[in-house]
């Protein structure tokens, strides 16, 4: 190959390595009812961005976050997915899941209230917390349900104070 060829394949593979770099993303499965495997998921993806190399404080608040999310969907609903999006200045957590849904999403969001039952309680969950502290964590932060069909959250931090 030219000298020339191989300087442009280098170049090439300098700058696509940039994204990887920068960017991070990853999708975990969490199962409805599962509560032994709760924090499963938010353990990995502390992990990940412990590794990336992100700031402790940015990392614990993605840990409630993420923690809350997957206990929600455990507790609540059939299903779900938790995504994380690691890109330049933001990190973005995105919960999906396939359930019972919530009827009203205001009430929901205010501290201390809670539907869970006994065998949640049982477990240390259920204190009514856990999407006041996602939105007090986030500085993005959007939740949308659909009564009998699921829930939608999305909460986005920001690092270095973007
Ligand atoms: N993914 C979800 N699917 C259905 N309902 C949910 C979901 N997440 C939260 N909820 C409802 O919102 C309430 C408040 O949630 P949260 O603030 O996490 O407190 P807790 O889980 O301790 O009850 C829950 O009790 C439940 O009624
Ligand atoms: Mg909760």
């Amino acid at each position: 190959m030219k000298a020339s060829r191989v300087a442009s394949a280098r170049s090439w593979l300098r700058t696509s390595n940039v994204p990887s770099d920068e960017y991070l993303e990853g999708i975990y499965y969490v199962q409805g009812r599962d509560f032994v495997d709760a924090g499963i998921v938010s353990s990995e993806i502390k992990k990940n961005l412990k590794e990336k190399g992100i700031p402790e404080s940015i990392i614990r608040k993605v840990a409630v976050v993420t923690f809350e999310a997957e206990v929600n969907i455990i507790s609540y609903a059939e299903q779900g997915t938790i995504q994380y999006y690691v890109e330049p200045g933001s990190i973005t957590i995105e919960a999906k899941d396939i359930g019972i849904g919530i009827e009203d999403i205001e009430l929901a969001q205010q501290e201390g209230y809670s539907t869970a039952d006994d065998s949640i309680r049982e477990m240390g969950f259920g204190a009514g917390m856990g999407l006041a502290n996602i939105r007090k964590y986030s500085d993005e932060f959007e939740i949308t349900s659909v009564p009998k069909e699921g829930t939608y959250l999305r909460s986005t931090i920001y690092v270095n104070g973007k």
